[in-house]
């Protein structure tokens, strides 16, 4: 921003010589396509093509939408992109959110003015290619795991999509290509009929993908805030999505009309994890800043910090039945807390906590409670992913193989464990063995070329 700022100032100071110079330096790649990323790919992309607009490549963000060119480079004033987001034309773009800012829009026409060039460098071309599923050489490192509600299907974080696997491993059902290069977290909608992947691109553009299970389409992707989004979580009847943000919020998500309804500044740092309370009326947040703060869902009032603060925190669990809060992050421990504090209990003392499980090997990164609340899983930068009974804090299993494990879910029957992370795998356990079932890649790898130049 202050750079664009200090550069149109310069406009104005080098008079009509310096802009014509100055305007043809607006760059594509560099200014005009973070802009988009940012502001209007979540309809325009080839997943959901409002306008009949794709506005993910150069290429077709020329050709344009149903009505013709997006930009007119020997009338730069007639480009019906200027139109839209200027409000010349009804609905202004972007459609929903508030205008953008009169030196972005400024940006745009500058660009079109001198050529509407493209500098893509070749690299970004091939990735920036999304009517495409990516192609692999090596797998990418797993961040997100989900199970359907009826045991049939398991979701599975690639780079630049979700994959959807028959749980039992024998077929890879669909691959939902969506614009964020990293999915952080998936979840199934209770009926099983909506899949919620959230995550973003670094450093460019958050976003929440909402897709329709049985026919593989989306129905609504969301972009919010600069950076990667993290810990999402749907409210139990399936309303809502919260997620954890870069920017120190807590957003929720309609997810019909797939817009954000509350902004919830409660956090001083990172939001990496949220969970809804049972009734789905009240949400616990935790991050970076070591606090698991619990919030009222629908005003976004702050209740209260359910935790006396050890470290940073990276996931949070609730139990499947009951208000129980497990947390876990830098400080290697998992705690579980009650959510709600007994009236005879002070604020600000810990007698909230129910029970400190066993200091693990490395930082926590995922938590999950099996589906009837006996059991937890830990999972993270150590090697192993215990699981232990909830009750008692007792290790009842030990399971092995990754390196580092970012994600960890039980199947709905409870019988197996599910785990994800650095070496690409996923890994499925018999939960009261740790017995290995099935250890697999779960992207097509291309073969690696013998001549590649
Ligand atoms: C929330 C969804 C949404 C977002 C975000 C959005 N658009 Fe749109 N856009 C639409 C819809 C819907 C239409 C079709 C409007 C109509 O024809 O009535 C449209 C149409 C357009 C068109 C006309 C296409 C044609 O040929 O009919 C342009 C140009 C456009 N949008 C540009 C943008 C730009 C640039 C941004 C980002 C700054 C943006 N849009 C963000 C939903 C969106």
């Amino acid at each position: 921003m202050k750079t664009m700022r200090i550069g149109l100032l310069a406009v104005l100071a080098l008079g009509s010589l310096g802009s014509q110079r100055l305007q043809a330096e607006v760059s594509y790649f560099r200014e005009i396509r973070p802009i988009i990323q940012r502001n209007c790919q979540g309809c325009h992309q080839p997943a959901m093509k409002y306008g009949g607009l794709d506005l993910t490549r150069y290429e077709s963000f020329s050709a344009g939408g149903n009505k013709g060119p997006a930009y007119k480079v020997d009338a730069p004033k007639e480009s019906l992109v200027l139109a839209y987001l200027k409000g010349e034309r009804q609905p202004r773009m972007p459609l929903g959110s508030p205008p953008l800012a009169d030196d972005q829009i400024e940006l745009f026409r500058s660009w079109i003015a001198s050529g509407a060039k493209d500098d893509t460098p070749p690299e970004a071309r091939e990735s920036s290619a999304l009517d495409k599923p990516p192609v692999y050489h090596q797998a990418p490192v797993i961040t997100a795991l989900a199970y359907s509600p009826d045991g049939s299907q398991l979701a599975v974080s690639g780079y630049r999509e979700v994959l959807l696997h028959r749980a039992d491993g024998s077929a890879l059902v669909a691959r939902l290509v969506g614009l964020s290069d990293r999915i952080q977290s998936l979840e199934f909608s209770n009926d099983g009929k909506t899949l919620v992947a959230a995550g973003g691109t670094p450093a460019r553009f958050g976003e929440i993908q909402l897709w329709d299970v049985a026919s593989h389409k989306l129905k609504h992707s969301v972009t919010l805030t600069d950076e990667t989004l993290f810990g999402a979580s749907l409210s139990p009847d399936g309303s809502r999505v919260a997620v954890g943000c870069a920017d120190n919020t807590v957003r929720v998500v309609d997810t019909a009309a797939g817009k954000e309804a509350l902004k919830i500044s409660n956090h001083e740092n990172w939001v990496l994890g949220t969970v809804f309370g049972v009734n789905g009326k009240r949400l616990v947040s935790v991050g970076r800043d070591q606090a698991a703060k619990l919030t009222d869902a629908t005003s976004g009032a702050f209740i209260e910090n359910i935790n006396a603060l050890r470290g940073e925190l990276a996931a949070v669990a609730r139990h499947p039945t009951r208000d129980l809060i497990l947390i876990g992050g830098a400080e290697r421990i998992p705690y579980l807390y009650m959510m709600d504090r007994p009236a005879s209990m002070k604020i600000a003392d810990d007698s909230t906590l129910v029970r400190k499980f066993e200091m693990q090997d490395g930082a926590i990164f995922a938590l999950a409670f099996s589906p009837d609340g006996s059991r937890i899983a830990v999972a993270g930068a150590s090697d192993e992913v215990p699981i232990y009974q909830t009750e008692t804090g007792e290790r009842v299993a030990t399971c092995k193989g990754h390196r580092g494990t970012y994600a960890v879910v039980f199947s709905p029957d409870g019988a197996h464990l599910s785990t994800g992370g650095f070496d690409g795998r996923v890994r499925t356990y018999e939960v009261t063995s740790c017995k290995s079932e099935r250890d697999f890649v779960p992207v097509p790898l291309e073969p690696q070329l013998a001549s590649a130049r």
